[in-house]
């Protein structure tokens, strides 16, 4: 959600935080400030982006080495000027940039209401700031003291970054739930929410576990918990480079991100598939093994893309591994009464590894006793962290709000898994194996192949830029690729799609079909093509668009369809890596020529540290 940057140092803060703020922009764009301590505490903050920020910055003092900045995903309040943060007590001694929600701020600001406190603005984070400083001020404690105190009052999730003018020689950072990064520079010290602003200026990071509290001065951190036990910081290492959170030339993240799946694939499964070897090598299922072979049940937990590339996963262990699967939004799971059997394994899926609704449906399966398996993308995240194994994608840094390499990250760790457990409970025969890793091998050189009909997908995006709906059809592993070709779609160009399974088309979405309605049908080769044939006719009976995924040299549906878009053939089990990237391109152009801001759509973030 929101974006977190401080600084404290012996360089100047501002061209670091405002850069920092353009690194984070992606998790939030509707507001952004900072605040710099100097001799006097400077606020500057507007409604827009960080370009706005700068404009109004302009001709003032952004003198100080030491600050903070923010770039908000509204929750409380409207996007506006004075929502936006940092926020600032009302007797200045306090200034304050947050990320999360904190759930009992009515209450609370009530109180403070009562005793005096007058909001200017309508978020939680002013309440917050405020009750920091009533406590300072009538328990004539420390700043860190007074922030502790205040922590123990709060119910809800916070990433928070603290600065006090009565004592600038220090930055106070806490979390609960929102992630917080601390980057270990030569005295001097970098916060944020994710790494990527600290990377360019070390790679010595600490991450923060919920209830600490860092206090951060320039050549001294102290780690503490909230009750004040005194804790050792563990430094880890960023495995991250500058280079791929750059655009590298392209006009979008996402269209980078989509044109670097061959690259990303090949990372997710270098090093561990080869046809020459036994067995798929998965290191951090290692100690897990035994009780993944002998699951009676997966239960699948994500949310967006991720729960798409879930949904393909059940596919994947059923057919291969023939083990039961569930897959469920996490933000259900957590809310239902779950049933958990002793033999049971969940896996959760997640790119940023902090979405609110997963970590707590992790930690809900962990406290009923289920053993908790993660796939994420990005390491030392909260979902990693918080589960008893997992395995890494390896995608690389994703920007682009629509998520795209990530997805083929997570279903080709899903599909190593499956082949790994298929052979191991005898469902998968040597042969087979050894055609199956020959196979996913050669998908990256085919997504290149798929990548060099971008002029056509483009095309066709012209043709149907100005449709109000859309429709994705699919059967078997081609519906969770309906259901992501539609979500990528509304996601960008905010136009009205839905995935459906091909079959219930005629239960109810088939009385929108006319001759204005473009109709996505993913029809490779595969055991249902000749079902999806049919389906593809009864569209055309009534006169709709279909604009069929098709394997090259199809002749049937290329006879049918008004447009087909074209990928080479695969084995079934990875098809879904293939079908989806022609949806991508055809998206992200669409959104293009409609004069959308597909890096940053409206309303949304990527990474949802809020349920
Ligand atoms: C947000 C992002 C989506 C993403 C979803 C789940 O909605 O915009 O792209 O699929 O969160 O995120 P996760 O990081 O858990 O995969």
């Amino acid at each position: 959600m929101c974006g977190i940057v401080g600084y404290i140092g012996h360089r100047q803060a501002y061209h670091i935080l405002i850069n920092g703020l353009k690194r984070l922009e992606y998790r939030g764009y509707d507001s952004a400030g900072i605040s710099l301590l100097n001799n006097k505490p400077s606020i500057y903050k507007c409604k827009g982006k960080v370009g706005d920020l700068e404009s109004i910055v302009i001709g003032n003092d952004i003198s100080g080495s030491i600050g903070v900045g923010h770039t908000r995903w509204a929750t409380h309040g409207e996007p506006s000027d004075t929502n936006a943060h940092p926020h600032i007590s009302q007797e200045g001694h306090f200034i304050a940039v947050h990320n999360g929600i904190i759930e009992n701020y009515s209450r609370l600001k009530k109180r403070l209401g009562d005793r005096g406190y007058e909001f200017r603005t309508e978020t939680d984070t002013e309440v917050l700031v405020n009750l920091i400083e009533y406590i300072y001020l009538k328990g004539q404690v420390s700043a860190e003291m007074a922030v502790r105190l205040a922590l123990t009052k709060v119910e809800g999730a916070y990433g928070l970054v603290v600065l006090s003018p009565d004592e600038p020689d220090k930055i106070i950072a806490a979390r609960n739930s929102s992630p917080l990064v601390i980057g270990i520079g030569e005295k001097e010290y970098f916060i944020a929410s994710d790494a990527t602003p600290i990377v360019e200026f070390t790679k010595s990071v600490i991450y923060l576990n919920d209830d600490d509290v860092a206090i951060i001065k320039r050549n001294e951190l102290t780690l503490k918990t909230i009750g004040n036990d005194k804790l050792e910081p563990k430094v880890h290492t960023l495995n991250l480079e500058i280079g791929e959170i750059d655009k590298n030339g392209y006009d979008h993240f996402m269209l980078k991100e989509i044109f670097e799946q061959p690259r990303s694939i090949l990372d997710t499964f270098r090093g561990r598939v080869n046809p020459n070897r036994e067995e798929v090598h998965l290191g951090g299922l290692y100690n897990v093994m035994p009780d993944l072979v002998n699951a009676r049940r997966i239960i699948i937990i994500a949310c967006g893309t991720s729960w798409h590339a879930g949904l393909v996963g059940e596919y994947l262990f059923e057919d291969m591994a023939r083990i039961p699967v569930e897959v469920e939004y996490a933000s259900e799971f957590r809310y239902r009464n779950p049933i958990i059997n002793k033999d049971d394994i969940v896996i959760a899926i997640s790119q940023s590894g902090e979405t609110a609704d997963t970590l707590a449906a992790v930690k809900l399966a962990s406290d009923l006793g289920a053993m908790v398996l993660g796939i994420c993308n990005v390491a030392g995240s909260s979902i990693p962290r918080a589960t008893h194994a997992g395995v890494y994608t390896h995608a690389g840094p994703e920007i682009g709000v629509a998520s795209t390499k990530a997805f083929t990250a997570q279903v080709t760790v899903l599909a190593m898994m499956a082949i790994l457990l298929g052979k191991r409970r005898n469902f998968i025969t040597d042969k087979e194996y050894v055609a199956l890793i020959k196979e996913l091998y050669e998908i990256p050189g085919k997504i290149e192949k798929i990548l060099n009909y971008n002029d056509e997908f483009k095309r066709i995006a012209d043709l149907y830029k100005n449709a109000t709906n859309f429709l994705y059809l699919g059967r078997g592993y081609c519906f969770p690729v309906a259901l992501e070709g539609a979500l990528k779609l509304k996601e960008i160009s905010y136009i009205h799609a839905e995935g459906y399974p091909a079959a219930e088309m005629k239960h109810g979405p088939i009385a929108l079909i006319d001759e204005k309605m473009p109709v996505i049908v993913i029809a490779p080769k595969d055991k249902t093509y000749d079902k999806i044939v049919s389906n593809i006719q009864e569209i055309k009976a009534r006169k709709g668009i279909v604009i069929a995924v098709v394997n090259e040299g199809d002749e049937v549906i290329k006879e049918m369809a008004d447009h087909v878009l074209e990928i080479p053939e695969t084995d079934t089990v990875f098809s879904t890596l293939l079908t989806v990237i022609p949806l991508q391109l055809l998206s992200y152009h669409i959104a293009v020529m409609r004069g959308c801001n597909v890096d940053q759509p409206r309303n949304l973030a990527k990474s949802v540290t809020v349920e």
